[in-house]
């Protein structure tokens, strides 16, 4: 297999020589909203190497990063959906594609009456380093030997904690078209763990990629064109999925997959994918006596906390469960049951959330409970039922 420097350096190249001219090969053709393409300048449309669209799953006001921006298509999209009360942030570690998104950003804010995009240059891999102040620091003191080497570093580590590109929780929705494929296989992980890292609590990531149905073998992967050419990098779909749950999230699930494959080579299909994963589900589990019932339509489903729920049963969970339910992407698959009598936060204990089990409706209610009622007109939407 190349190294993975030459990996890396290969994909650069070929990327800087895409931000001068189209390169047709590097393209997978993509139906982007055209309402949001008209105020884009064309340079920018015609160098376009996106194998899908995240841009569609952004809302506003919400901050984005795109990994891998490009000549910032995706970045002047995003900036017309989140608006003036929103920020977008576009990554790559190509000069050259950088500075055509540059170029073009001012005139982006001027037509859309706000600037609220910014290129920055980094590693997607890395997005504490900012490799320009490095840059700018490097040129006050070079390498020229060994020690020095050593302490750029050193001055690395420390620019990362200190001034870092992209902070810990700051990002609403991390999105990325077509690039993740292009991070060598040893820093694969690395970059799930960044994007993660970014993210706040309660975000998530909106990922388009390509993906193949098999392994892609050792030889494939040391071939520089089909590397640079998004094909080599690629995960699998499986390895895909599992990359972001490796990482910590949560909710991940595929929100489009083309049933046609862009290439095939060598028999293994390479198709574009969007996947979508969020961050939250990490922290202390307390007892608030409530209650899910999982609606199904399948028999049974195991959460990324491993909670397995049968169809229409009531299950106990802890607060923290209880209320990422009550969001997406999983809100339309349960029924809540709160308790009678609130437990207030401040006042619950802790939750063994390491097993799941099911929950009395008596529970819920209160053991003392015995109640009888007329019958209630508000039910049977509001019709004399019963
Ligand atoms: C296939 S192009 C996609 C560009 C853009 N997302 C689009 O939709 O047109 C890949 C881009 O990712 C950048 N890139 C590749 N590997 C990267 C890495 N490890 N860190 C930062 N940028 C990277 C390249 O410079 C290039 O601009």
């Amino acid at each position: 297999m190349s190294q993975p420097r030459r990996t890396e350096t290969i994909v650069r190249q070929r990327y800087a020589a895409g931000a001068k001219e189209r390169a047709d090969k590097l393209c997978c053709p993509v139906d982007y909203q055209t309402e949001y393409l008209e105020i884009i300048p064309q340079e920018v449309i015609d160098r376009d190497y996106g194998c899908g669209d995240p841009s569609r799953y952004v809302r506003e006001g919400e901050t984005v990063l795109d990994l891998g921006s490009g000549t910032g298509k995706i970045c002047f999209i995003a900036a017309q959906i989140v608006g003036a009360k929103g920020k977008v942030i576009g990554v790559d570690m190509t000069d050259e594609m950088l500075e055509v998104a540059r170029r073009n950003a001012p005139i982006v804010a001027e037509r859309i009456g706000c600037s609220n995009v910014e290129f920055r240059k980094g590693r997607i891999q890395d997005l504490a380093l900012d490799l320009e102040l490095l840059d700018r620091q490097l040129k006050r003191n070079p390498i020229t030997d060994a020690a020095s080497f050593l302490a750029a570093d050193e001055l690395a580590e420390e620019l990362r904690v200190k001034q870092p590109l992209v902070a810990t929780d700051t990002i609403d929705v991390v999105v990325s078209n077509c690039v993740l494929n292009l991070v060598e296989p040893k820093s694969k992980r690395e970059l799930f763990d960044e994007i993660f890292r970014v993210l706040k609590k309660g975000g998530r990531a909106v990922i388009s990629d390509i993906v193949s149905d098999e392994e892609v073998p050792e030889e494939m992967q040391s071939d520089p064109e089909l590397w640079s050419g998004c094909i080599s990098g690629a995960l699998t779909e499986e390895g895909f999925l599992h990359a972001f749950e490796a990482a910590g999230f949560y909710g991940i699930h595929i929100l489009k997959r083309d049933v046609e494959p862009w290439r095939t080579v060598q028999g293994i299909e390479f198709r574009s994918v969007t996947v979508e994963a969020f961050k939250g589900k990490q922290g202390e589990c307390f007892e608030r006596n409530q209650a899910v019932i999982y609606r199904g339509p399948f028999k049974e489903v195991l959460d990324d906390d491993n909670h397995r729920m049968e169809r229409g049963k009531r299950y106990a969970v802890c607060d923290k469960t209880y209320n990422l339910y009550k969001k997406a992407p999983y809100q339309q698959f349960f029924e809540f049951v709160d308790p009678i009598v609130d437990v207030p936060l401040a006042e619950a204990k802790p939750f063994d959330c390491s097993r799941t089990s099911l929950r009395h409706s008596k529970e819920t209610k209160g053991r003392d409970y015995d109640v009888t009622t007329e019958a209630n007109n508000k039910c049977c939407d509001g019709g004399s039922c019963c």
